[in-house]
């Protein structure tokens, strides 16, 4: 048996094609769905991701606005910056890339947006409406993996789920989401003894540890959906994820490529979330 392929770009682009139905009816009541992304410093990887999520604002309609600020830029301004957007009505949602110069914290930058604006899903506020089963904005990249999950028709209800990988931008909410969805959530990390015997009891195997072909045919129950949340560069310069593909593809009954899998799904998210704002500021009903 080789494994179904989960094609995040198709699921994706069919998302956006919905989507620019929504904002253009929106448009009709006169609300254009307005998001503003900041990045601090000049860090190539960093303006190609925020370049390619104002291009995909522009496709589905919605007002993307790119603010560039330079390296030196100081936390204070950056503070200064975001509560002029907290307080535009014109904005949605605002977004400041990560990671930031070393000068500026973090978490101060997170708290400082209005959570009702926190496209990301990245404030504490939105962490625990999302862990109390409360309307909040979802983290992009899990909210995407539970999309195209869903899009294949995978029931999650009473599934074991086992997560590789506790970050709070990916691992630690994507396992939340599952367990909002009635799975049996495990997750694994560097300190887990006996991996292997762990992630070989999932249904689904969700991969986000940062390294190359982490995960071989040796982890993976036969049957079971694998989902690569890694975006690695190999030594020619071709992508590839955290999943040994040829080897899993064998084993596992629904998988994930990388590119094309989880990657498109995580900005068409953040586009759901800025037209949810939208909606949400209106008082307009609006669901995940
Ligand atoms: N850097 C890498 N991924 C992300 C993301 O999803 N949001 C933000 N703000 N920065 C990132």
């Amino acid at each position: 048996m080789v494994a179904e392929l989960i094609k995040g770009n198709e699921i994706a682009e069919a998302k956006r094609n919905a989507m620019k139905e929504e904002v253009n009816k929106l448009r009709n009541e006169g609300i254009i769905p307005g998001l503003v992304v900041i990045i601090v410093g000049n860090n190539p990887a960093s303006l190609s991701y925020v370049r390619g999520k104002t291009k995909a604002c522009k496709q589905v309609g919605i007002n993307g606005k790119l603010v560039e600020l330079s390296e030196d830029t100081s936390e204070e301004k950056l503070l200064e910056i975001i509560t002029q957007y907290n307080h535009d009505d014109a904005c949605h949602g605002i977004l400041v890339q990560l990671p930031l110069p070393e000068h500026i914290s973090e978490t101060a930058i997170i708290e400082a947006i209005s959570p009702e604006k926190d496209v990301d899903g990245f404030h504490p506020i939105n962490i625990g409406r999302m862990m109390t089963g409360q309307r909040a904005f979802l983290p992009c990249t899990p909210y995407g993996i539970i999309e195209m999950v869903k899009a294949k028709d995978i029931s999650i209800e009473g599934k074991h789920v086992v997560v590789i990988g506790r970050s709070n931008i990916v691992g630690k909410p994507v396992g939340q989401l599952f367990l909002n969805e009635n799975a049996t959530v495990t997750y694994c990390h560097s300190r887990t003894a006996n991996m292997k015997e762990i992630t070989k009891q999932a249904d689904i195997l969700v991969v986000a540890v940062g390294k190359m072909h982490f995960v071989g045919k040796d982890f993976i129950k036969p049957g079971a959906v694998v989902i690569d949340v890694g975006i690695n560069r190999k030594d020619d310069g071709k992508l590839t994820g955290d999943v040994d593909f040829e080897e899993a593809e064998q084993v596992a009954s629904y998988i994930t490529p990388v590119p094309k899998g989880v990657g498109p799904m995580t900005i068409t998210m953040l586009l759901q979330n800025t037209i949810l704002s939208a909606k949400w500021s209106h008082q307009i009903e609006g669901v995940h």
